[in-house]
């Protein structure tokens, strides 16, 4: 199964419009001869539609952070699917720890944030992963199966098509602190499994699965060495486009 490997970066709550369209500039740039990895940046809400032009006609995609699922109304605050999309996003995070933990996104709000992206055109990266005591309580298989299978209910095969899933463990974000490799093969070759045993084998043979968390242009390789990662989430180091781009290049 041919997987195209994707490298996103999330900028967070980083950059203003100007900031992200100068980095953004300067990423072009430097991927210009990148074909064979697929490259992402989400970039705040505000920055979105700015970022997106800078890469239209490029080989660099754009993703939003979060979205709301209802289509349209008295939501003040909120931003929707389509507006998402009618900025130029084609990708959009959904359930980031940080949502989980700082705004109170639930596995049953993350279903129906997926179901809108896909609706709009939008193409979900449904972000999982367990926290410190979790892992240390041995309930790491248990929470991420229910964040897939929560996360994805009332979904028909042919509609997930585009989903990637991005595993990060919570305790790794941010913190300089990196799973290490038998642990990710575990984790990522057990989600397959979780996926082919909801949906399909060829609907977990074609989804990617991208590891988060702490990567940086140092432990990118070794990630990406490991089967069934198929690309990375990166935060922190996303934000400099000197570091992102080793990371984008970690083959070469
Ligand atoms: P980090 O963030 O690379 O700064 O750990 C990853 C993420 O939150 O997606």
């Amino acid at each position: 199964m041919n997987r195209k490997v994707l490298i996103a970066g999330n900028w967070k709550m980083y950059k203003t419009g100007l900031e992200a369209v100068q980095t953004a500039k300067k990423l072009t740039v430097l991927c210009t001869n990148v074909e064979d990895t697929e490259v992402m940046i989400a970039p705040s809400y505000l920055s979105l539609p700015l970022v997106a032009q800078v890469f239209q006609n490029t080989n660099i995609k754009t993703g939003a952070q979060n979205l709301y699922f209802e289509k349209e109304g008295a939501f003040t605050g909120e931003i929707s699917a389509d507006m998402i999309k009618s900025a130029g996003a084609e990708y959009v995070l959904i359930g980031h720890s940080e949502r989980r933990q700082f705004f109170g996104e639930t596995n049953a709000s993350v279903c129906k944030k997926i179901k809108a992206a896909i609706q709009s055109g939008l193409k979900p990266i449904l972000c999982i992963g367990e926290t410190e005591i979790q892992r240390n309580e041995e309930k790491t298989f248990g929470v991420l199966e229910n964040q897939i299978s929560d996360g994805l209910k009332g979904f028909g095969l042919g509609e997930l098509g585009d989903l990637v899933i991005a595993y990060e463990p919570v305790w790794a974000i941010g913190s300089g602190k990196t799973a290490n490799i038998e642990q990710v093969a575990e984790v990522h070759q057990y989600l397959r499994s979780v996926l082919e045993k909801l949906f399909s084998k060829d609907l977990a043979d074609g989804t990617r699965i991208l590891y988060g968390g702490s990567v940086k242009p140092a432990n990118i390789k070794e990630f990406m060495s490991i089967d069934n990662v198929d690309g990375a989430l990166v935060g922190g180091a996303s934000l400099d486009v000197s570091n992102f781009i080793q990371i984008i290049q970690f083959g070469v």
